[in-house]
């Protein structure tokens, strides 16, 4: 099976990146080929409309759109900013629009049955801060038919930043292992 991760946020190495990663390392262990996108390296560009259609932009989605659409499992990670995933984030799943059957039935055939893993990271050290957020990507990939959506938080970054967590990082390899 094919595990695609998916890192928002700025940094090569930050908590976010270090968490998609132990469940990439988990779905290794169990033999699955693993794809890594990193949204920082790629120009996402923004829905357009004209003549009353969705215009989709110029950009550098095309280059996942084949990973996408042969994954078993998305590992997608976003540190929160301002109360909701990172601009690229966010940015990512709105793009993915066009695979929604309400822009074309036909590319929402190629979107295919998954599981979701959602990573997020953040600074406030409540675990259920976000919560919204985890509701937020069950709705859309429950919208998308995906079969499953797994959430992993790193809750308090900064005290207790996700290299320090082995408990969480083993956590994650056993997500990855259970894809
Ligand atoms: C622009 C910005 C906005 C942030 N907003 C929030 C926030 O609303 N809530 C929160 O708990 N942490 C917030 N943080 C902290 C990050 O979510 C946290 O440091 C995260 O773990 C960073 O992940 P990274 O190491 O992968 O970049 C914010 C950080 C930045 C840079």
């Amino acid at each position: 099976m094919k595990v695609v991760g998916i890192i928002g946020g700025p940094k090569n190495d930050g908590n976010t990146h270090k968490l998609v990663r132990a469940v990439l390392d988990g779905a290794l262990d169990a033999g699955h080929t693993v794809v890594t996108w990193r949204l920082k390296d790629l120009y996402i560009g923004h829905l357009g409309h004209f003549a009353d259609e969705t215009l989709p932009p110029n950009d550098d989605f095309e280059k996942m759109q084949a990973d996408l659409e042969s994954m078993g499992a998305l590992v997608i990670g976003s540190p929160v900013w301002y109360g909701h995933v990172d601009t690229r984030t966010f940015n990512f799943i709105n793009r993915t629009y066009v695979y929604n059957k309400y822009y074309s039935e036909e590319n929402a055939k190629k979107w295919p049955k998954a599981k979701a893993v959602n990573v997020l990271t953040y600074g406030q050290e409540d675990e259920n801060a976000y919560n919204n957020i985890l509701d937020w990507y069950k709705m859309i990939w429950d919208h998308y038919g995906m079969t499953e959506s797994i959430n992993l938080v790193a809750a308090g970054t900064g005290d207790n930043p996700v290299e320090k967590r082995k408990d969480l990082i083993k956590r994650a390899k056993e997500i990855g292992r259970s894809l």
